[in-house]
């Protein structure tokens, strides 16, 4: 037997490191791009190149197939970015929505509050300073612990006292300037499910409890942004509100079994190791206007446990509001028992960036066999950009060469596969494991005699021959089985 003398890690990796790491994989492999590029870029915006957007297809692919599609309970439907800008009055976003802000007395740059405290407070965690529970401090207390502290902006600088921030974006409808009206690029996806619900009711035939899903962008005017795509001013959300009766249904049971089904599907189905994860509970200051019980799924990123997905328990809060606002009845009708009654919700809500910077971070592996560093992404095959990469051995010999076309065409109709012939074939192995390809299928001399090929796997570099009437089902079987294990 073959044995090779490795090392592979990615969580004994120095944290700015792989932050870098990543960051460079990126753009360098075409996942993500600083937006407007060419004009030397926007602040805290990204664009996904061509790898980056079949990794965020897949996502979104695999969170609607598993939410939306396969439960008996789930509907999805897909609302505009604009809404009537009562929605946000009626939600409490315009007054509600809001982050602490200071100011850098000396170059104007703009804090978020409780960021500075919390980057102040991990500094001295070795010192015998009192704990801060930053998510408890309202504006008074967050002034009060600035000052006593002689916390300063990261130049150095002291700031203004913390005030309200509205994260809301706003924007105008109307050609005419004195006749525009102000409206609101969404802060959530919710409210387009919220003003729908009656819609929905009314034309699909469904009963609570059932929940209503969306993928979308939102906006926030976020104060502090960087870390990459992890917090941005633009953003992809994937929302489920789920209704239901609290006279039948117990919601502390029902948002369990919500971040069970969570769990499940970042552990099983991304296959995110389950070390990486914690859930957070969100004390009672911190909490939403709209929640009644908040939990956030951090996930381990480079810079510290962080929030990838939130679960709150919204009552009847968002219903109520819109009914009481547009004057029109948002109730439930029971069709059996004719009770009439505003449901509750459960809200699992997901940021769409969040997983996929979480997914490289968790898939990244650097691996030292003798001299050589090799970088790969143990991705799901489910989320990988390419499920194979088709090669022929040598570039120059036309019958291998077109053996190899064949071969990869009649593949392409069926799966997400990709052509190699530059290089030598250990390069094109390092090039389609950086990008996470699991496959990588070679044609040779042998495969002119006997129709097999040989494929190599990305994970353990472990080669075999397979019969090119197999591929497929080799490959779709290969996938299947999968464990990140
Ligand atoms: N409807 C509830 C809601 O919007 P949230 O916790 O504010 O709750 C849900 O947002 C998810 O959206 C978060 O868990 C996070 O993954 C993602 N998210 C929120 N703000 C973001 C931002 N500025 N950039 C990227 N993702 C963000």
């Amino acid at each position: 037997m073959f044995l090779r003398s490795f090392f592979v890690y990615n969580l004994t990796m120095n944290n700015e490191n792989l932050m870098e790491k990543i960051v460079a994989l990126c753009k360098r492999r075409g996942f993500v791009y600083p937006s407007s590029d060419i004009y030397g870029g926007l602040a805290n915006a990204y664009d996904y190149g061509p790898l980056g957007a079949e990794l965020l297809h897949n996502i979104r692919s695999l969170w609607w197939n598993e939410f939306i599609q396969r439960r008996e309970d789930m509907i999805g439907i897909d609302t505009q970015i604009i809404l009537h800008p009562r929605t946000w009055v009626a939600s409490g976003h315009v007054v509600s929505f809001n982050d602490p802000l200071v100011e850098d007395v000396v170059t104007h740059k703009r804090y978020r509050a409780d960021h500075l405290i919390e980057h102040w407070s991990k500094k001295q965690e070795n010192r015998n300073t009192e704990p801060v529970i930053i998510e408890d401090l309202n504006m008074q207390q967050m002034a009060t612990y600035l000052k006593k502290h002689h916390i300063t902006s990261p130049e150095g600088n002291r700031v203004t006292e913390p005030k309200e921030f509205n994260l809301l974006f706003e924007t105008s409808l109307g050609v005419i300037s004195g006749e525009k009206s102000k409206v609101y690029l969404r802060g959530e996806t919710a409210q387009g499910i919220f003003s729908h619900f009656r819609n929905v009711v009314d034309t699909y035939r469904i009963q609570l409890p059932f929940g209503i899903g969306q993928i979308g962008k939102s906006f926030r005017n976020e104060i502090t942004t960087g870390q990459f795509i992890f917090r941005t001013f633009e953003m992809e959300q994937a929302e489920i509100e789920y209704f239901f009766d609290p006279t039948e249904i117990d919601w502390r049971v029902l948002l369990k079994n919500w971040q069970q089904d969570m769990w499940n599907f970042v552990t099983k189905t991304l296959g995110i190791s389950e070390k990486n994860l914690k859930w957070r509970r969100h004390t009672d200051k911190e909490r939403s206007h709209y929640s009644k019980e908040t939990y956030d799924l951090d996930y381990k990123y480079p810079f510290g446990f962080k929030e990838l997905w939130g679960v709150a328990y919204r009552t009847d809060y968002d219903l109520k509001q819109h009914s009481s606002f547009s004057g029109k009845d948002l109730s439930y009708l029971h069709p059996v028992t004719q009770k009439k009654f505003i449901p509750h919700v459960i809200e699992p809500a997901l940021g769409i960036n969040r997983t996929f910077f979480m997914l490289l971070v968790d898939a990244y592996r650097e691996e030292k066999t003798n001299d050589k560093m090799r970088v790969f992404l143990k991705l799901n095959p489910k989320l990988a950009p390419f499920k194979g990469a088709v090669f022929p051995l040598v570039s120059n010999k036309e019958n291998i060469v077109q053996k190899a076309k064949e071969i990869y065409r009649n593949l392409k109709k069926v799966l997400n596969v990709t052509w190699d012939d530059r290089g030598n074939i250990g390069k094109r192995y390092f090039s389609q494991d950086e990008i996470g390809t699991p496959f990588c299928i070679t044609i040779d001399y042998d495969t002119l005699k006997d129709d097999t090929v040989t494929v190599r796997d990305r994970d353990t570099t472990k080669q075999e021959r397979i019969s090119t009437t197999e591929l497929r089902k080799y490959i779709d079987s290969r996938i299947r089985s999968f464990s990140t294990l």
